[in-house]
């Protein structure tokens, strides 16, 4: 049995693109280690984040996550239990503004920051995937 979450912050003030490959080289490496999986996008100066794995420790990595000064708000919008994982061999992919095709924004009625009374739990899920299926098509 896995668990899945789902949060969006807000950026800090001046953390750009660039920062994320940071951010995601120190994901890579510990996410690998604790065999977590998920994705991260940065949109509009938010990022939202699906992390899962083992119960107890994406918990343990979720703290730690939340307490980074890199970005605030931290609004956690879904945990669920889960049979199995989506993003299975991806230690956490990425897609930044430039990489999200506007059609699948138009499609989930995008808007930033996915506010919680317009966007559930499941749909930011989806919105995700579609984000990143999207990307792979493309490559
Ligand atoms: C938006 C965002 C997403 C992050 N995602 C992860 C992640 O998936 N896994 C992870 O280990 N660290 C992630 N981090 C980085 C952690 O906050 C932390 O800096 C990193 O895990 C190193 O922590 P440690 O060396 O104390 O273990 C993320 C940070 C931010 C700002």
């Amino acid at each position: 049995m896995f668990e899945r979450l789902v949060y969006v912050s807000r950026a800090a003030p001046g953390i750009t693109a660039r920062d994320c490959y940071d951010i995601i080289r120190v994901a890579h490496n510990r996410n690998s280690q604790f065999g977590l999986t998920g994705a991260l996008l940065f949109l509009d100066g938010y990022f939202i984040q699906v992390l899962e794995g083992d119960r107890f420790r994406m918990r343990e990595r979720f703290q730690v996550i939340a307490a980074d000064r890199r970005h605030t708000d931290v609004d956690l919008r879904q945990t669920v239990a889960c049979d199995e994982t989506l993003f299975t061999g991806e230690w956490m992919a990425l897609r930044s503004d430039a990489e999200v095709d506007p059609a699948v924004k138009a499609r989930f009625g995008y808007r930033p920051g996915l506010p919680a009374d317009a966007f559930g739990g499941e749909q930011i899920v989806a919105f995700v995937q579609a984000c990143c299926q999207q990307h792979a098509a493309a490559a």
